[in-house]
């Protein structure tokens, strides 16, 4: 029997970096989207707060709910045997102070077997990542466009200012974060807050400097039916493929030819 391969921890990630080895990180919802990603060897498997917008269909992901996030963990966490799963501190549990964010931050690790959370935050979140951390639970950090401060940063937008980007990654990882993502930012700031960092960035649209990249499920495997963002890459068109099955299988039914033999009980 071949061996099982082991979880991978977030020394790995740490080992990554220093190795010079590229991160990959991917989003999962669901049993089926943890399984394919999971066994597709990636380091991390994100159950991102972005569940409210590509599977819920809502405008953004502010209506996540804490224990929407843990309903969708818990099954990604039993599906993925080898990826360090990671699970977002939906809005506004990171603002509410210490206590509130340790107290969310302990059911998520309770409830549904992941390995570690991920939260957006400024420096100004550095107390609440240093608390959670100190409970023994593993941070990565969000910095540049959070999607949650979308209202505040009037739309999801580049996000330019480089001195406030690397105060924000820096105060990050200086509270214990183990890694921090780096979104829509411009390609020199992300290499400068690489370089800067002793933990590993892991970029979505923050160009090639990071020290990884993580992109949504639905635009990376081309599931996502509404616009994609101009950084995605799409290395599927499984949404095609789906319109097509359903065509096929509904004239095959109108026509009187499924089932046929083959997919009759005897
Ligand atoms: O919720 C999410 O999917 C994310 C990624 C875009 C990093 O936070």
């Amino acid at each position: 029997m071949p061996p099982v391969p082991r979880r991978i921890t977030i020394l790995d990630l740490a080992a990554a970096k220093r190795d010079r080895r590229l991160l990959t990180m991917v989003t999962a919802y669901d049993w089926s989207s943890g399984r394919l990603v999971d066994a597709a060897g990636v380091d991390c498997v994100l159950v991102g707060d972005s569940v409210a917008m590509v599977v819920a269909g809502r405008s953004s992901t502010l209506p996540a709910t804490l224990d929407q996030m843990i309903y969708h963990g818990e099954i990604v966490a039993r599906a993925a045997s080898q990826a360090l799963v990671v699970v977002d501190l939906p809005f506004p549990l990171q603002h509410l102070g210490p206590r509130t964010a340790v107290e969310a931050c302990a059911r998520i690790l309770k409830e549904t077997g992941c390995q570690a959370v991920k939260l957006e935050g400024t420096a100004g979140q550095a107390d609440v990542i240093r608390a959670i951390v100190a409970a023994g639970i593993p941070v990565m950090g969000h910095v540049g466009l959070r999607p949650q401060a979308v209202h505040q940063l009037g739309g999801y937008r580049m996000q330019r200012d480089i001195d406030h980007l690397l105060e924000d990654a820096r105060a990050a990882a200086d509270a214990g974060a183990f890694a921090v993502v780096l979104e829509c930012i411009p390609s020199a700031a992300a290499r400068t807050i690489t370089a800067a960092l002793t933990v590993p960035t892991i970029g979505i649209g923050a160009g090639p400097h990071c020290d990884g990249q993580v992109l949504v499920y639905h635009d990376l495997v081309g599931l996502s039916l509404d616009r994609v963002p101009k950084f995605v890459r799409g290395y599927a068109d499984v949404k095609t493929q789906i319109a097509e099955g359903l065509a096929r299988w509904k004239h095959d039914v109108e026509a009187g030819t499924f089932p046929g033999p083959a997919e009759t009980l005897p």
